[in-house]
């Protein structure tokens, strides 16, 4: 894989794709972690006298054309309000006025195409808008790390067709997993939670060969818990993949990996602010009561074990964080996580770094990964589309 600062620059149209898939509330980006993330590759363009044309997708708009709600213009407001520089976004995705617009571009200037998806010839690979994607530039740049699961034009098709590069985000991204997972420091510890186990199946069994030590929680710990023998109430199981789960803790043991699971639970008989919330042991979880954090005693013990870790994986929260009465599990966990400062920390998934934002201690953590699917992906130990291509 070539690294952008390899590409001749100087006065070169190149098209940057970027993953700006952010939050948008009332026209308003209101996190812009993945567009801060690009900023090392935006300006060493810059710097480089490139002019630089961003292609980037919002959403999942149906293809058919324009869709005010999946408007990139929120995004390019904000990116322009970060640069301290004017980020015009095209009208369309392409066409003779955007060919126009990126033409008209000087050395050191930027603009943004609208939302590459609101044609759906993007997401089909098609060859046809591949090339008229190209013939805007003369050099393309893959920094959408977390898009790069997507065999998408802008990620796949274009690279056939341009000298193309890796930008700093993605290289970063790619290397830090590799590294985690082929040379960790040792004990490396993976916390993983979040609702559904059946999402987390491919990570859990590749982080079996890696890791030292799993804690989960979240909903996905219900599973686990079944297949150990519990009764959960009205918990959130998956049925299908409780033998998996037996199958997963068999493996473990006779692999010496220490597979961590509730030893107490927070539980109301609904998801609610105004929720009755109450701790019960694993073994004595009424039937009408829906497990929404996991208690005291396991986040205790999950932070002392995350305390000794040399390296440490987040993905996904310990309970239902976003409401304060279900959010202890995962402060806990996001505190030792992020108070370990003798291990290399690398959180990834959008719930979680939510969490560790909501609790301030982002600044804290080694790495946090721009991506949610791409990242899982990676984990799995699959290649991605988008850096298959640039190899
Ligand atoms: C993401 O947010 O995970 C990426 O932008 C990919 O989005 P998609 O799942 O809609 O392809």
């Amino acid at each position: 894989m070539r690294l952008v600062n390899e590409a001749n620059l100087n006065g070169s149209k190149v098209l940057l794709r970027v993953d700006f898939n952010v939050p948008v509330e009332d026209g308003k980006v209101v996190d812009d972690t993945r567009i801060r993330a690009v900023l090392p590759t935006i300006r060493y363009l810059l710097d480089n006298e490139a002019r630089v044309i961003i292609a980037a997708h919002q959403g999942r708009p149906k293809g058919e054309g324009y869709e005010r709600e999946y408007t990139l213009a929120p995004v390019a407001l904000a990116l322009g309000e970060i640069l301290k520089m004017p980020v015009p976004l095209t009208h369309d995705v392409l066409g003779m006025q955007t060919t126009a617009d990126c033409e008209a571009l000087l050395p050191g200037q930027v603009l943004m195409l609208e939302n590459l998806r609101f044609d759906a010839r993007e997401q089909e690979n098609d060859a046809e808008f591949s090339r008229e994607l190209a013939a805007l530039a003369d050099v393309y740049v893959n920094d959408a790390f977390a898009a790069s699961h997507r065999a998408h034009a802008s990620i796949v098709g274009v690279t056939e067709l341009l000298p193309s590069y890796a930008g700093f985000l993605l290289y970063r991204e790619i290397e830090t997993v590799h590294r985690m997972t082929t040379r960790p420091e040792r004990p490396f510890v993976a916390m993983l939670g979040g609702s559904k186990v059946s999402d987390k199946i491919g990570v859990v069994e590749s982080l079996l060969d890696v890791v030292d030590g799993m804690v989960i929680g979240g909903a996905m710990c219900f599973t686990f818990l079944v297949a150990s023998g519990y009764s959960v109430g009205t918990s959130l199981v998956e049925p299908d993949w409780v033998d998996w789960a037996k199958e997963t803790m068999q493996k473990a043991l006779d692999k010496n990996i220490k597979i961590m699971l509730p030893i107490d639970i927070v539980t109301a008989s609904a998801i609610s602010e105004d929720a009755e919330t109450s701790i019960y042991s694993i073994d004595s979880i009424p039937d009408d009561q829906m497990g929404l954090d996991i208690g005291p005693a396991t986040a205790e013990a999950y932070g002392e074990y995350i305390s000794e870790a040399r390296t440490v994986l987040w993905n996904g929260p310990m309970g239902v964080f976003e409401i304060d009465k279900f959010a202890m599990g995962t402060r806990k966990v996001a505190t030792a996580f992020a108070m370990n400062q003798k291990a290399t920390t690398i959180i990834g998934g959008g719930d979680s770094i939510a969490a560790i934002n909501k609790f301030g201690y982002d600044d804290l953590v080694t790495f946090i990964s721009t991506g949610g699917g791409a990242l899982l992906e990676l984990l799995e130990g699959k290649v991605l589309p988008g850096v298959a291509a640039l190899e």
